[in-house]
């Protein structure tokens, strides 16, 4: 049995093409669904084949009628997981209900600390010596939600937002691929807020 796996991605699509490259017999990438019609990682799907769907939260009357598109566009794949690997847009509750404890996050952070779309930033102001990255299920918070897997990266003395978030992402790629890849050998279970791959 291969895993289907829809991606959402707002961006460059650096963790899209990690995943990409690590397909297998145990998990396919069935879409990409952006927000963005800009992002890169719709150039790195259509040179790989893979179906894009655009669903721009600007194109709906409000956030709920963009939730609904979003989560029409996602269900048209039938995926049985989908990752958030930078998707830059807090996902409504009609796209949680649709997948429950079935869509999973990666965030630059080791979580709970430095939640939201600054995270590489907010650690360096905090003066912190580490940060990292967490690959967790997703909730109705904002990058709350059970944690899977996480890994820290050490600040370096002068490191800029830019530098230490790269080598967050260095360690973000890999950590998701292994995430997905035991998700897809061994199931996901979350019970009591608690996220258990077995
Ligand atoms: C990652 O650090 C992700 O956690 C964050 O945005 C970045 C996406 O990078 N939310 P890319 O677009 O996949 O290169």
């Amino acid at each position: 049995m291969t895993l289907k796996v829809v991606v959402l991605a707002s961006g460059t699509g650096s963790l899209f093409r990690s995943l990409l490259e690590a397909r297998n017999d145990s998990f396919e990438i069935v879409a990409l669904v952006t927000d963005n019609p800009t992002a890169g990682a719709i150039a790195i799907a259509s040179s790989d084949g893979v179906v894009v769907r655009v669903v721009e939260l600007q194109n709906f009357a409000d956030r709920a009628e963009w939730d609904e598109a979003l989560t029409a566009a996602i269900e048209e794949f039938h995926p049985e997981l989908v990752v958030s690997a930078g998707f830059m847009r807090v996902l409504g509750a009609t796209t949680l209900a649709a997948f429950p404890n079935r869509i999973i996050n990666t965030h630059p952070a080791l979580l709970p600390l430095y939640p939201g779309a600054h995270a590489v930033r907010d650690a360096l102001a905090a003066g912190a010596s580490e940060t990292g990255s967490t690959v967790h299920v997703v909730d109705a918070g904002v990058d709350t939600g059970p944690v899977i897997a996480q890994e820290a990266v050490a600040v370096l003395a002068g490191d800029d937002e830019a530098a230490l978030h790269e080598r967050i992402k260095v360690v973000e790629r890999r950590l998701l691929v292994e995430v997905v890849t035991r998700i897809a050998k061994h199931g996901l279970t979350v019970h009591d807020r608690k996220a258990t791959i077995a």
